[in-house]
């Protein structure tokens, strides 16, 4: 490559990773010159062909600005810096959507969590109130990170039964996975870092790339084929990477479970890398086969990897507990922790570990399983009796998503809008990525019972993307 190209090529990598932004002003030709140690005459040919393909503007008598169309020029998806979301703020839209999941008088579709009816909350209610009887007040401070230690030890053993080697000493208790993905990504990370994620992918993981000022290449994923692992390849090749943040069993929003094939191959290709696995895996006891899928994690040797859990989706939601299975980040996860929320609340962490003692769990989740199942094969069959036969219903064996790909020419965002209009809430699929390409698809969650309720909502659901699909039919929505 010449030397004005190899410049060119370094400028517009610098813009697409955000080093130079619309508008900012670009050294100029002597800057750069002295800078590159380059020639006047090479530098300026770098510029006009900047210039020419639209990458940069020259403004007589200032210099060299970046264009405001850079933003669009051909930044591959894969390669996407999280600043150029910053056109739809993810929180906003996402908070307006989880506010309605508390409202009982909306059919909650569009919530990422269980019926919570499913809860056996007295039994762990009654765990919590036989602790808050015996609990002393010098107890109450005993339990700062990693946090209790019987708890700790209950989560190992688990591990153990589904064939991980864990040991409690590399767990950390943490309020739900949230916390501790976010910790997780923290430890290994610093800003500017890039990391993977996959595309589409559950929100929490962009809105913690965003606030750690990190940089995000999406892989791009499937419900049926799952994470494009020839595409993670490339990007491992090609790009510094620190941590893969992913989901290897059910994948939300998508649904799907990575074969063992593919996770060892996963596995296999981040030792190769060196690259850290942060497992996202809230919903790992919410399979619908016989034995529970192992996390890619189990397959890493080298053992580089944060695997993170929680007992939000599975057990209880608002009881806040989760953990991560840290290995040799243990100790900086503890750190941040400790800087952050101190520590999580201790009647919460001995109210389960009494939980965890009995067999009741194991016994819970072979119910919520099977209800489970039985919900989601309702619902798939409600959804394909109503909705028109050019919408994808993608049906998972796991978990209480089901992943639909409207007609192209339906938005999923105007749908979720006009039926929540009529007290129906769904997840739009932009939602789940910064890049916009799932405009037309929405997760559904299927945990509640399918009674008269979910059927009309069903066929309301149908009626509306009938009508966003016939242009002419919409002009009568004023949204
Ligand atoms: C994929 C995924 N990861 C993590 C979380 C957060 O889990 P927790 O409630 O334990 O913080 C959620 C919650 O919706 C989720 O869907």
């Amino acid at each position: 490559m010449a030397k004005f190209e190899e410049l060119a090529a370094t400028i517009r990598q610098q813009i697409t990773a955000g080093v130079w932004q619309v508008g900012e002003k670009l050294p100029s030709l002597r800057e750069q010159t002295f800078q590159s140690g380059m020639s006047l005459m090479t530098v300026m040919h770098s510029y006009q062909i900047l210039e020419g393909q639209g990458w940069i503007i020259s403004r007589p008598q200032s210099g060299y600005y970046v264009a405001p169309k850079a933003e669009f020029l051909s930044v591959p998806k894969a390669q996407n810096r999280m600043a150029h979301i910053g056109k739809v703020d993810m929180n906003a839209y996402i908070f307006d959507i989880l506010q309605t999941i508390s409202d009982p008088d909306i059919v909650p579709f569009g919530s990422a969590f269980p019926d919570p009816s499913l809860s056996p909350l007295s039994q762990v209610t009654r765990a919590l109130a036989a602790v808050a009887r015996e609990i002393t007040t010098a107890e109450l401070l005993d339990y700062l990170p990693p946090g209790n230690f019987s708890l700790r030890s209950a989560i190992a053993k688990r591990y153990a039964q589904a064939g991980v080697n864990v040991s409690p000493d590399e767990i950390v208790i943490t309020a739900g996975a949230l916390e501790s993905l976010n910790l997780s990504l923290q430890a290994v990370t610093k800003p500017g870092d890039w990391v993977v994620i996959e595309d589409p992918c559950f929100y929490g993981a962009l809105q913690a790339v965003e606030k750690l000022g990190l940089n995000a290449v999406s892989v791009t994923s499937d419900p049926q084929s799952s994470i494009d692992l020839a595409a993670l390849a490339d990007v491992l090749a090609s790009t510094e990477i620190k941590a893969c943040w992913l989901m290897t069993n059910s994948q939300n929003p998508l649904g799907y479970t990575l074969s063992i094939e593919k996770k060892r191959q996963l596995a296999a290709m981040l030792e190769q890398h060196n690259v850290v696995l942060i497992e996202d895996d809230v919903y790992s006891e919410l399979y619908f086969g016989q034995e529970k899928p192992k996390p890619a994690m189990a397959y890493m040797p080298q053992r580089n990897s944060l695997h993170c859990g929680s007992f939000s989706k599975s057990l209880v939601a608002g009881f806040r507990i989760g953990w991560v299975a840290a290995g040799n980040y243990a100790e900086e996860v503890k750190k941040l922790q400790l800087m952050s929320t101190l520590s999580t609340s201790v009647p919460m962490q001995l109210a389960l570990a009494k939980y965890l003692s009995t067999q009741n769990y194991d016994r819970h989740l072979r119910g919520i399983r099977k209800t489970l199942e039985q919900r989601k094969n309702l619902a798939w069959q409600c959804l394909k009796k109503h909705l028109p036969e050019n919408v994808i219903i993608n049906y998972s064996a796991s978990g209480y998503f089901l992943w639909i790909e409207l007609p192209a020419a339906v938005d999923a965002s105007r749908l979720c809008a006009i039926m929540l209009d009529h007290h129906v809430s769904i997840a739009p699929g932009n939602m789940f990525t910064t890049g916009g390409d799932y405009n037309n698809y929405f997760r559904i969650n299927v945990s509640y019972p399918w009674n008269s309720r979910e059927e009309e909502a069903v066929m309301r659901l149908s009626s509306e993307i009938r009508r966003l699909e016939n242009p002419e039919n919409i002009f009568g929505y004023n949204k």
